[in-house]
């Protein structure tokens, strides 16, 4: 499992260990929330959404979705699922009206940097890095708002 370093920094050795972290959090997850995922190209952001998925009860494949911008799964809560690696003016989120999606599910967001600071919601930003080892990845859990800070403390909390 995973390794807790601190109360909001975890430690994963593996895409499988990556997943069963997201699946924590995603049994936590509400509509309403919002889950930004930053870190560098393969730090593993996408691996970490389909885990969340699990944890919302999502039983198809959950796959990067850099090409549509946005997928949208079903599960014990909807789940949408951004990517905007590829956004190139802060416009083009306008038009993809992210705040109404946040109201009717779950929103994770990978390269939230890329939307600055017009990014909807209370909720967890996720910062992700390589560890020092070729398979290790680190995660750091920041709260934005109230809603942010119980999702970090049931995280840290869970079995
Ligand atoms: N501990 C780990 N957790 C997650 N992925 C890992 C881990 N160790 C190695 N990997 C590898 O790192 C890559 C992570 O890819 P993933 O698509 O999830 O990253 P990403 O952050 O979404 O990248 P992008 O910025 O391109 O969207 C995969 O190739 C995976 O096999
Ligand atoms: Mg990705």
């Amino acid at each position: 499992m995973n390794s807790v370093i601190g109360t909001s920094e975890f430690l994963t050795r593996s895409e499988e260990e990556t997943r069963a972290l997201g699946e924590r959090l995603g049994r936590f997850l509400r509509r309403g929330d919002v889950v930004l995922l930053s870190g560098d190209l393969g730090t593993g952001k996408t691996c970490f959404t389909q885990g969340i998925a699990r944890g919302l009860g999502v039983s198809v494949p959950v796959n990067s979705p850099s090409f549509l911008i946005m997928n949208e799964y079903q599960g014990r809560e909807r789940l949408f699922h951004v990517d905007l690696y590829r956004i190139e003016d802060v416009e083009e989120l306008d038009e993809l009206g992210l705040w109404d999606y946040a109201e009717r599910g779950v929103l994770v967001i990978e390269w939230p940097e890329r939307g600055a600071d017009i990014l909807p919601g209370d909720g967890l930003i996720v910062e992700l890095r390589y560890g020092d080892r070729e398979r290790e990845r680190r995660f750091t859990f920041v709260p934005r708002g109230e809603r942010g800070r119980e999702l970090a403390a049931g995280i840290a909390g869970a079995p």
